[in-house]
């Protein structure tokens, strides 16, 4: 067995964040395979057409400059917001040994972010663990479902004298995260009483607006802000994230730093050296003029499961939009589906490869996965498993993702690569952001707002009306009148 060969060498301790250690850590961007001369020009796209059509949309670059400067835009500014990770460091010291039990309500970007960085750095963090300096993190529970199953196995999972609950929601009026909360209250005023309970309880949401502000306020639970600038799957570098990944032991310093590295890198760049921007353009230009209306993010890395699922709601959620900026039906988006390589190379790829070629695929590849095993030598030899001898399991699966990238390359089905040297806080904090921003352009080149959900928000109203809430009276006669006058049940 051997260990990952870009952590724990001496001189990479001592360089810890230089200039140098950042920059074996750079995640870089392949797109080869998305021009034309790869995968021909009906599928793919012309350099020169890509490199014209980039250099006249870089005035989104500085049109997005100018929103930043005035607060549009607040999610850019988070790598460098010091005083949120302080504010989760101070509240790590106090909580420090008290908990073993973390439990998150939340529910799409108040979960979805938290859950990526757990799954990609924290994978045991559902078990109690204890690092090596003996400091025990408490186990993570994330509850992002009012489905009574999940509830109940969680609740016979803990003990709720020796659990914090986080309720995350930037309205504080979602149902979901209201009701899940409700329920999780009144078991724990039972089990610890009513003067303690609000000691195992912290709330994140928007400062001085929203039922659970107010809440916190009246029982004096501890409070942290969500920017009002930042939108809620825009906002795991804010308390959203930080706060609970801090909890579990991830080095928050370390997820800022990737984020950070990456705002530099992008920043001033040229639009052919601007990896969310040039990305967002491919992406654009393949779904607009080349028809791949799905775009895969297949993650070659069972860890990358939960960064796959967020990626996928920001870019249906800030893209999927009805009209433009200019209140004209467009009905955009490109569809995001989720691929874990190898496990859906046996289920998904066939229809990949030979099914309709209506798909842009972005793969992701790491260069160095953790825990590195290697297979040895078989007691009894067989041509089958010959060649496999003296294999890493890491290079079986960088093998299998280039065969099927080349595979469906030599398809004609366009496909980008994201590299990743490293699964580690810093390439996670460089992801997250590259990605966020990618986002954010596209929305622009679609020209629609990537920052609202009015399609969520009519869910929201619809699911009121038919729960009885004040004030939904009207939505409620609505929903009646276009029930349909029979049903068709078999
Ligand atoms: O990205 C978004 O804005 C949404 O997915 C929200 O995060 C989700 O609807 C939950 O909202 P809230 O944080 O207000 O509870």
């Amino acid at each position: 067995m051997k260990g990952n060969p870009m952590h724990g060498a001496p001189s990479d301790v001592e360089d810890f964040l230089s200039a140098s250690w950042m920059e074996r850590r750079r995640v870089r961007y392949d797109y080869t395979n998305s021009l034309a001369f790869m995968v021909g020009e009906e599928h793919g796209v012309p350099y020169e057409e890509l490199k014209r059509y980039a250099g006249d949309s870089q005035h989104i670059l500085e049109e997005f400059r100018q929103k930043e400067e005035k607060g549009e835009i607040g999610f850019t500014q988070l790598p460098s917001t010091v005083e949120y990770r302080e504010e989760a460091s101070r509240f790590l010291l106090k909580a420090k040994g008290k908990f073993d039990y973390l439990v998150v309500l939340g529910i799409g970007g108040s979960a979805l972010g938290l859950i990526a960085l757990q799954e990609a750095l924290k994978p045991e963090a559902t078990l109690p663990i204890a690092s090596p300096s003996g400091r025990v993190f408490p186990s993570l529970h994330v509850v992002d479902n009012v489905d009574s199953a999940l509830v109940s196995s969680v609740l016979n999972r803990i003990y709720l004298n020796r659990t914090l609950i986080n309720v995350i929601s930037k309205s504080g009026s979602t149902l979901e995260t209201l009701a899940n909360f409700l329920v999780f209250r009144s078991a724990l005023i039972e089990a610890v009483g009513y003067p303690n309970h609000s000691r195992h309880i912290v709330v994140t949401t928007t400062l001085g607006e929203g039922y659970l502000f107010e809440l916190a306020q009246k029982e004096g639970y501890q409070l942290f802000g969500i920017p009002r600038n930042v939108g809620g799957r825009f906002s795991v570098l804010s308390p959203v994230g930080l706060l609970p990944a801090g909890l579990i032991g991830i080095d928050l310093m370390e997820l800022l730093a990737g984020a950070q590295y990456m705002k530099e890198l992008c920043h001033s760049r040229p639009p052919m050296e601007n990896i969310p921007f040039l990305s967002a353009v491919i992406q654009y230009l393949l779904d607009s003029q080349k028809g791949k209306g799905i775009q895969v993010f297949f993650a070659y890395s069972s860890l990358l499961r939960g960064l796959a699922r967020w990626y996928q709601q920001l870019w249906a959620e800030s893209l999927g939009k009805r009209l433009n900026r200019q209140g004209e039906e467009v009905f955009c988006g490109q569809t995001p589906l989720v691929s874990i390589g190898t496990t859906d190379q046996h289920s998904l790829l066939q229809l990949f490869g030979e099914g309709p070629n209506n798909k842009s695929i972005t793969f992701l590849e790491v260069s160095h996965l953790p825990g590195q095993l290697t297979i040895e030598e078989e007691p009894s030899p067989h041509e089958i498993t010959d060649y496999l001898k003296g294999k890493s399991l890491q290079e079986i699966l960088l093998a299998e993702r280039r065969a099927t990238e080349l595979s469906l390359t030599s398809n004609a089905r366009p496909n980008t690569t994201f590299i990743l040297p490293e699964i580690s806080p810093f390439t996670l904090g460089e992801l997250i952001y590259l990605f966020e921003l990618q986002t954010a352009y596209a929305g622009e080149l679609y020209q629609i707002n990537p920052y609202d959900q009015p399609g969520v928000e009519e869910g929201k109203r619809m699911a009121y009306a038919l729960l009885g809430r004040r004030g939904y009276r009207e939505k409620q006669r609505e929903i009646e009148k276009r029930l349909p006058s029979k049903r068709y049940i078999i």
